[in-house]
């Protein structure tokens, strides 16, 4: 007997439906497995992109330490001259020169290069490079306060030039010490043999103190241009200045300064003697042309530890801050017939000591010069 014609149907429909259930399994598995797949790319992609992200956080932190701990001012700016970035230093430049001066030295120099710049007694090294990326056009600057090297290398030229000149000063001051010599001594003799109230002498004795300023001079540029050479021995520090006075005597009585001694007789100096008899001229000289009439100069003598030496104060013009910076400079005078190299002769003996020297002054009322020599 035959199948019921709708049995045969209902078989074949399952059978499709079976068929049908096994390509929708088989569709869905690849489907699993290809979604397995991007997950796993998408997967690794966003480490990817977190891993960059972190590298370029780490670059830009980088970035931003270099030019936050740069010592040079750097600022970046767009070709309208609007900032872009700048770092600490380029603030406190900004704030120090005012912000149209600076930008007005920007605009100086819109081209690559390097170049330096003068503004208020500063000079300023730029290096001007050029931005240009697809997004952003404008200038780099680096920028250095190159006024102390300026002045270093001023100094470097003055210095050869000084060499030069110290050079010939020192031949020319050697021939005329001399015939100085020969002056002074006809002279002392002259005024010697003079009565009191003859009328040559007081030329005479003019004569003889013009001399021995010509002498001081000539003996102040010899030290100076000289080598040092050192005959130490011990000596007292009184018979060092008790000489000096000596001679340093009529200025003081001209101007009626008062000179009080308050050196230790025990008190001693490792020096030598001649030498430091220049540096306590030099120094005492100095107090009495900044005295006024009447004024007073001190000289104490110290010996603390491992260091000895003596102190000249004077209660004169002083010297201010300013003027205490370069003193020891030569050629740093304030006095028409000064030389300047009293200050530059002695500060030399002293480091030749290898000791030191200081100076101490409120600018209007006194001074006081301390030298310390190791003992
Ligand atoms: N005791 C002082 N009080 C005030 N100013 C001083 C004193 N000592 C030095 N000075 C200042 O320092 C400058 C330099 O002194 P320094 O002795 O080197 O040269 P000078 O005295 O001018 O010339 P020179 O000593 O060569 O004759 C002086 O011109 C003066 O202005
Ligand atoms: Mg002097």
């Amino acid at each position: 007997m035959a199948e019921k014609p709708d049995k045969v149907d209902q078989s074949k429909e399952l059978a499709m439906l079976m068929e049908a259930f096994e390509q929708f399994n088989k569709a869905s598995r690849q489907l699993e497995d290809k979604y397995a797949i991007i997950e796993a790319e998408a997967k690794k992609l966003r480490e990817e992109v977190q891993e960059k992200n972190a590298e370029l956080s780490k670059l830009s932190g980088l970035m931003e330490s270099v030019l936050n701990n740069s010592n040079s001012c750097v600022i970046a700016v767009d070709e309208s001259f609007k900032v872009l970035v700048k770092n600490p230093v380029a603030d406190q430049l900004i704030y120090e020169i005012g912000e149209d001066i600076f930008s007005g030295m920007l605009r100086a120099y819109s081209r690559a290069g390097v170049f330096d710049h003068e503004e208020g007694g500063l000079t300023f090294r730029l290096s001007v490079g050029l931005l240009d990326t697809d997004e952003q056009r404008g200038y780099v600057y680096v920028i250095n306060d190159i006024t102390h090297l300026r002045h270093l290398e001023m100094e470097k030229q003055r210095d050869e030039k000084l060499k030069l000149m110290g050079e010939m000063a020192a031949n020319i001051a050697h021939d005329i010490r001399n015939p100085l010599g020969s002056i002074e001594l006809f002279a002392s003799l002259l005024e010697r043999d003079l009565q009191k109230n003859e009328p040559g002498m007081k030329l005479t004795r003019s004569i003889v103190k013009g001399v021995r300023t010509i002498n001081s001079i000539i003996n102040n540029i010899l030290i100076f241009t000289k080598e040092i050479q050192l005959v130490k021995s011990e000596h007292y520090v009184a018979d060092i200045v008790d000489d000096v006075i000596l001679y340093m005597q009529h200025l003081m009585r001209e101007k009626k300064i008062k000179f009080i001694n308050r050196i230790d007789e025990e008190h001693m100096l490792r020096c030598d003697m001649e030498l430091f008899k220049q540096v306590v001229m030099n120094l005492v000289h100095n107090a009495i042309d900044a005295s006024s009439e009447k004024g007073e100069i001190v000289m104490d003598s110290f010996s603390e530890g491992d260091v000895s030496g003596f102190i000249v104060s004077d209660k004169g013009t002083g010297i201010t801050k300013e003027r205490r910076k370069k003193l020891f400079i030569p050629f740093q005078t304030t006095k028409a017939k000064g030389t300047g190299l009293g200050l530059a002769i002695v500060y030399k003996i002293v480091k030749a000591h290898e000791g030191n020297i200081t100076v101490e002054s409120d600018g209007s009322s006194y001074t006081r010069f301390r030298v310390e020599l190791p003992v």
